[in-house]
């Protein structure tokens, strides 16, 4: 069954981003003119989902609006006959998607947020998306391309990459039998471990497309790394009865949870953007002359 639902848990505090995101939610943030959860959400959208899920809380009011028909905005630009930025402007949503807004009263941890959704997301299965991983890729998206993964093979899928080993602290972790040079089944997922004991170095990007069954296990899922109830414990019991793949996607990743992530995919987006790439590469090449004098 094709998916229609995503999650989007954008409940975090973003402390990385003080003080910027004291009022500005961290996903509010632009990449060059672009709010990261434009990203997502475009993601989203072209993989076939037409019922976008926040899961927020009440300092995020700024993503719902964003979201929102912005009536005098719309109707000085069609005054001013400026068409280019009003089309902009209504083409941040196409009219067949809709936005539900789940508050998350306590910051319970990722899975909790994901359980958030179940009203919403009842019995089918659904993706889950977290905005700081930005995935560019000229072709087909990353969530596209798991779409059709879970589609054929009846599975969920978890989006993966390799991470140098120092990292695995910082992600969930795979075990997998390889199927073919993307795709590997699922044998085991651990949250966080050390380098010592990780099981590999395929960690988990936040992309997931996961059974409904997920919500009866997270509702029993007890706190783990963190203190926090963890979607990977949750992933992790799933897969005693259900399968459930593991996708190295076609594209690039950044990790815009973090300051160096938000410059590598800004500047990367610059060199992407024909109206920017010259000026950008003159100013990368100058820069760069001052810095080995
Ligand atoms: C979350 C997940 C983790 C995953 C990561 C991907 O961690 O818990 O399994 O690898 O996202 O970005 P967080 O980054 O929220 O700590």
């Amino acid at each position: 069954m094709r998916i229609r639902k995503a999650v989007f848990p954008v409940a975090g505090l973003g402390t990385r981003f003080l003080p910027a995101s004291k009022v500005v939610p961290k996903e509010m943030l632009p990449l060059i003119d672009r709010p990261l959860i434009q990203y997502a959400v475009e993601e989203a959208v072209e993989a076939g989902c037409d019922t976008l899920v926040f899961i927020t809380n009440r300092y995020k009011h700024a993503i719902a609006d964003y979201f929102d028909k912005a009536y005098e905005l719309e109707a000085k630009l069609e005054a001013a006959g400026k068409h280019e930025l009003l089309e902009m402007v209504r083409d941040i949503l196409p009219r067949h998607v809709q936005t539900v807004f789940v508050t998350q009263h306590e910051a319970l941890g990722l899975g909790h947020a994901v359980l958030c959704a179940r009203a919403i997301v009842g019995d089918e299965p659904f993706a889950v998306l977290l905005p700081d991983d930005m995935i560019w890729n000229r072709g087909r998206g990353a969530l596209q391309q798991m779409a059709d993964i879970a589609e054929r093979d009846a599975a969920s899928v978890i989006a993966v990459e390799d991470v140098p080993r120092e990292h695995t602290h910082r992600y969930g972790i795979v075990s997998a039998e390889r199927v073919d040079d993307h795709l590997a089944r699922v044998r085991g997922v651990i949250e966080k471990p050390r380098p010592e004991v990780a099981p590999s170095t395929l960690a988990i990007v936040g992309r997931y497309i996961l059974s409904p069954k997920i919500f009866e296990l997270l509702q029993t899922t007890r706190a783990g790394s963190g203190g926090e109830i963890q979607l990977t414990d949750a992933i992790a019991a799933l897969l005693r009865d259900d399968p459930v793949l593991a996708y190295r996607f076609i594209g690039r990743r950044f990790d815009c949870g973090n300051r160096l992530g938000m410059v590598q995919a800004t500047v990367h987006l610059a060199l992407e953007d024909p109206e920017l790439h010259n000026a950008v590469v003159a100013m990368m090449r100058e820069r760069l002359a001052l810095e080995t004098n």
